[in-house]
């Protein structure tokens, strides 16, 4: 059957301004451009302090994948844990605040960086959840179209996503991204990246030690 495109969808095209077609779209091409390592986000005492309250912490739950089509989750074998959210252990709120707060400075530091005229406006970002690897745990490749976070209340897309490495005393679980490369992160140091299906990335299987980090996503 034939259609006529203008006919069909001109209903989807807003009319432009003119300012808005004048506004310069240069970018880079090249999708490596757009991860953003921010060191020492995270002071080495700060580590200290934290490390061993995740490692008494009883509130690590074991990973889940959340389906969108299915509107379940699931678990895999050798999965990482998380704690999904950190007041409900006392010890961890302070610190976990602390961070958060510095992952504002990163954000806004990373969309005025880009240089987007047309890209300023995010609305805020998720709690920090924190990992664990422990031997053999990993992360299976994914993207982070993370849909749990909108719970009908809560409205918009993952922007962002914002990984932290808070230790590095293990071997394996290496954080791979697109094109395979092993992104290297100093404890303290976060990775900020689009969420979307371009930037994929896994964490493989810990080898020896545990594995610490954190992630949020901006909507
Ligand atoms: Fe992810």
């Amino acid at each position: 059957m034939n259609s006529d495109f203008t006919e069909d969808f001109s209903s989807f095209f807003q009319v432009k301004t003119v300012d808005d077609c004048t506004i310069d779209t240069t970018m880079s091409n090249n999708l490596r451009d757009y991860l953003h390592i921010f060191d020492n986000v995270l002071k080495s005492e700060e580590l200290e302090h934290l490390l061993p309250l995740l490692e008494k912490s009883e509130y690590w739950k074991i990973h889940e994948y959340y389906d969108v089509m299915t509107d379940s989750s699931e678990s895999f074998d050798n999965e990482l844990s998380c704690i999904y959210d950190y007041l409900e252990d006392y010890n961890l709120v302070e610190i976990s605040k602390v961070i958060e707060s510095r992952i504002w400075f990163a954000i806004k530091s990373y969309v005025h960086n880009l240089k987007f005229p047309w890209f300023n406006n995010w609305a805020g970002y998720s709690q920090i959840r924190y990992n664990r690897y422990e031997i053999q745990n990993r992360m299976r490749v994914h993207c982070d179209h993370i849909h749990s976070l909108f719970d009908g209340e809560r409205k918009g897309i993952p922007v962002l996503t914002i990984l932290g490495a808070l230790n590095n005393n293990y071997e394996g679980g290496e954080l791979v991204m697109m094109n395979n490369e092993v992104i290297e992160l100093k404890p303290g140091s976060i990775i900020v990246f689009p969420s979307v299906f371009l930037f994929p990335h896994l964490v493989k299987p810990v080898i020896k030690g545990t594995r610490y980090s954190f992630v949020s996503w901006v909507w």
